[in-house]
């Protein structure tokens, strides 16, 4: 591995705990009350994440990976050699090592996560894995502007690499801003490979958002657990109940914390009043037909190129470029 780019560069955009205890003030004051998703994600709800993929019901990423089983040759075929791989999130190993095992004389990987812990752990696997490849990590808010490290070599194109649906979490105005974000980082010939779950019977797609083991519970819950210890919250775990409804006419599961009594919680010098059986909204997950993408994409001035699905049709990844 080149160690160049080794040490972290922090774009200072990490939110400092204030933030966390702003942003948290001002969704309890919305009406209905809103907290942003990227609050699931400490350590312990990436580890939850984690095991929620491991889950019979939770078909996504197993579908993506059967997905590139399939097809990852014939990607890196259309992606062509010489490319710089910028992932948006550090997230699972397993698919980029796909991907780069594909690749043709990959210019260099460049991980983008907020988080400097995963960042690390995914330089060291895959500094492991590819001994060849430039690996340059890059400590940031992926939905802020980028300042690009320079790659070692000139590439023949920028490809942005977003897997496991995470765009299903922006709504659509959020998620066109984000491609439209993309589409200017990558550059006059570059693309974005992204992975995007599909419409299915609805029965399907709530189940895996409500396992039976109730990981996912777990994971939705322990948002309050993250909020009480880092920002003093009292939340009564014992008192609020996971919710994933599957919303036909939105496309989108709608996940929510619901209070299971009428209760205040203390947050800050805020107290926060709940009524029984009060619904705060955590997080969507927006599912898509191809057409739905292909507007979506469109918007944001993309066009699809190549579409891939796994076997049994699930789960997408697509190749867009500049329309
Ligand atoms: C990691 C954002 C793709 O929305 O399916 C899984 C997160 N939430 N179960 C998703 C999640 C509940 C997941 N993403």
């Amino acid at each position: 591995m080149s160690m160049q780019a080794y040490e972290l560069r922090d774009d200072d955009r990490r939110p400092p705990i204030n933030d966390v205890l702003e942003v948290v003030q001002r969704g309890l004051r919305l009406q209905p009350k809103r907290l942003p998703s990227w609050l699931f994600y400490d350590e312990r709800g990436s580890q939850l994440f984690e095991d929620i993929c491991d889950q019979p019901e939770y078909y996504l990423t197993r579908a993506e990976i059967d997905l590139l089983n399939v097809h990852a040759g014939d990607i890196a075929e259309v992606l062509g050699e010489d490319v710089r791989l910028i992932e948006y999130g550090s997230g699972s190993a397993i698919k980029t090592r796909m991907l780069l095992e594909q690749l043709r004389s990959p210019v260099s990987y460049m991980p983008v996560e907020i988080s400097p812990e995963p960042l690390r752990q995914s330089v060291q696997s895959f500094s492991e894995l590819f001994p060849e490849l430039t690996i340059q990590p890059f400590c940031a808010d992926f939905t802020r502007p980028l300042r690009l490290p320079v790659p070692p070599r000139a590439p023949r194109r920028n490809v942005i690499y977003f897997p496991g649906s995470t765009i299903g979490n922006f709504e659509a105005r959020d998620a066109i801003d984000l491609l439209r974000k993309m589409r200017n980082e990558m550059g006059e010939g570059g693309g974005v490979l992204i992975g995007v779950d599909l419409k299915k019977d609805p029965t399907v797609i709530e189940a895996a958002y409500n396992d039976k083991a109730g990981v996912t519970a777990e994971f939705t819950l322990n948002m309050l657990v993250r909020l009480n210890r880092e920002i003093g919250s009292d939340f009564d775990l014992s008192a609020f109940r996971h919710r994933a409804h599957y919303n036909p006419m939105a496309g989108r599961i709608e996940t929510h914390i619901v209070s299971a009594r009428s209760q205040e919680v203390r947050v800050g010098r805020m107290r926060v009043a709940f009524g029984d059986g009060e619904a705060m909204q955590v997080e969507y997950s927006c599912k898509y037909s191809l057409s739905d993408f292909a507007t979506l994409a469109a918007h944001a001035g993309l066009k699809v190129q190549h579409v891939w699905l796994d076997p049994q049709q699930l789960f997408s990844v697509q190749f867009l470029v500049r329309a």
